[in-house]
């Protein structure tokens, strides 16, 4: 399923799938009460902003290191990137553990993305390229790794634009389709970093990242082979269990 920012409707039907393929959940981390979903809710929505603030706090105490655009243009790509693996790795978490109120999560996430991306992107826009459409357009073109981060950026727009309930509706099917564009963002942003950091001979962190879009990814390629043939009942409820 490429809802990476959608949550309710599809929980609700991915419940019915997960409750045909498995028995009913024994433990309440399966199905926890709503009040508690609402606080793990909260609870990653406040955690997902401390890098801001952390941020903010450096700012506030002169001590963004000693070039503060880079020190900004850094923390915001990676906590773009971050967030996007996190992203991804709702559904394959939900399917190992069973537990589909995870699903509540992954709006709340997808956009969090969007958010620290608009933070990178306009640190680069304002900070580091003081608007100046010519010497934007020159590094966009000269530079490959900003072309790529550029263009993962671009596709997460409409990913954003359609993430509400009533897009979703409005959509139907073809939201699914455009969703699916969050893989080739996340390669994309894989792809940005380590080309940045290929200039600098340090593929460490880069490596990393690689490894974990590539498990996540892998996972959901191979999620299907691993299920069997759906029964005539189940058939009905497969494709809500795609992605
Ligand atoms: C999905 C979108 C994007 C992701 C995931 C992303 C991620 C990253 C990451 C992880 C870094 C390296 C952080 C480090 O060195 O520790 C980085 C650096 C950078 N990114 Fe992005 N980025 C994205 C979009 C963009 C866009 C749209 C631009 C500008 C058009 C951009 C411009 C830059 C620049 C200039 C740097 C180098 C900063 C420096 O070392 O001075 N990125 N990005």
């Amino acid at each position: 399923m490429p809802a990476w920012t959608s949550a309710r409707p599809i929980e609700a039907r991915s419940r019915v799938a997960v409750a045909s393929t498995r028995p009913p959940a024994a433990s309440s981390l399966a199905q926890p009460s709503r009040r508690a979903v609402a606080v793990v809710r909260a609870l990653v929505f406040a955690a997902a902003l401390l890098p801001l603030l952390r941020l903010v706090a450096l700012g506030y105490a002169d001590a963004l290191s000693a070039n503060p655009v880079e020190f900004v243009t850094r923390s915001t790509g990676t906590w773009t990137l971050v967030m996007l693996c996190l992203t991804l790795s709702v559904t394959p978490l939900r399917r190992l553990l069973g537990w589909p109120w995870l699903l509540r999560l992954r709006r709340m996430l997808g956009l969090y993305a969007f958010f620290y991306g608009t933070l990178h992107f306009t640190t680069w826009l304002w900070l580091d390229q003081w608007f100046d459409l010519s010497s934007m357009i020159s590094d966009v073109v000269e530079r490959p790794f900003v072309t790529v981060g550029f263009t993962a950026f671009v596709l997460m727009l409409p990913l954003a634009a359609t993430s509400t309930q009533s897009m979703m509706r409005r959509l139907g099917r073809r939201w699914q389709e455009l969703h699916r564009l969050v893989y080739a963002i996340a390669v994309l942003g894989v792809l940005h970093f380590w080309w940045h950091k290929a200039g600098k001979n340090d593929l460490s962190e880069p490596i990393v990242y690689a490894g974990v879009v590539a498990v996540l990814l892998g996972f959901r390629a191979l999620w299907p082979l691993t299920r069997r043939a759906p029964t005539s009942g189940s058939a009905r409820q497969a494709p809500l269990e795609r992605e």
